[in-house]
């Protein structure tokens, strides 16, 4: 059976270790009963080493939701790959919009790619266009993206990489849009096409896409039904009964 992956990015949330703590407990409880879902739970960096502490005796890996560019010095308040690596992070999320919107351009992204694979985290790369023309050149805009992001990166590490599909227009609580599966199943096969054709691999499988932008309980019931590999959830991961409800429907797919 194939797994699907589901992401969990709590952003800047909860805040306290505590709370973090029960929704993590939650949720352990909860992939007990579910079959067939790979787990990645990226809460803010100060809870990873505490809730690696407590995954033992789960399947659930932790992620951060960013790191820094470089690997030590004097950088005040960064934090490295190595460091997240060292807390218990097996991933790392890089080029979300919300940090691109504060200075993370493509060049910067794709030195915390270079430097995170080199530390031997998976990375989680999110690209997605600001909004859709009619012309299509969005397709455009998200090629050159995934192009320049993974810029120098070699073909060993692609198993390392997950491409996550973010439309901005789609995300968090300001969005403007919801995707639908024809589009998704669309834009999943085209980011696939842009790997496959840089790596030069055979099959569509050795890429991973995973969808992200306002994936609940409702949408991704037919969300799951397309070829993307799994999703990354926001808001939807810290709402036990909803994020149960959306693991039931990923796992039955
Ligand atoms: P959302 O956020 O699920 O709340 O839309 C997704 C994300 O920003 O990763």
């Amino acid at each position: 059976m194939v797994k699907k992956i589901v992401v969990a990015n709590w952003k800047m949330n909860p805040t306290t270790l505590r709370e973090a703590k029960t929704i993590f407990s939650n949720l352990k409880k909860q992939l007990k009963k579910t079959k067939g879902i790979e787990t990645i739970v990226c809460p803010p960096a100060v809870y990873i080493s505490e809730l690696k502490r407590i995954s033992v005796g789960s399947k659930i890996s932790l992620g951060s939701q960013n790191c820094f560019s470089e690997e030590k010095g004097s950088r005040t308040g960064e934090i490295s790959p190595e460091m997240l690596k060292t807390s218990g992070a097996k991933f790392v999320i890089l080029g979300h919009s919300e940090n691109r919107e504060r200075g993370d351009n493509d060049e910067l992204v794709n030195q915390k790619v270079k430097l995170a694979l080199k530390s031997g985290l998976s990375v989680i790369l999110c690209v997605g266009e600001q909004e859709r023309d009619e012309e299509g050149h969005y397709f455009r805009f998200l090629k050159k993206q995934i192009l320049d992001d993974l810029d120098g990166i070699s073909k060993n590490y692609l198993k390392n990489i997950l491409i996550a599909y973010e439309p901005i227009w789609a995300i968090g609580a300001k969005a403007t849009g919801v995707i639908d599966k024809k589009q998704l199943q669309e834009i999943a096969i085209f980011i696939k096409k842009v790997l496959v054709d840089k790596y030069n691999v055979r099959d569509f499988k050795d890429v991973k896409i995973l969808y992200g932008g306002s994936v609940n309980h409702k949408t991704v019931e037919e969300l799951v039904e397309t070829d993307v590999d799994g999703f990354l959830v926001g808001r939807s991961s810290l709402n036990k009964e909803k994020f149960n409800k959306l693991l039931e429907v990923v796992s039955l797919a």
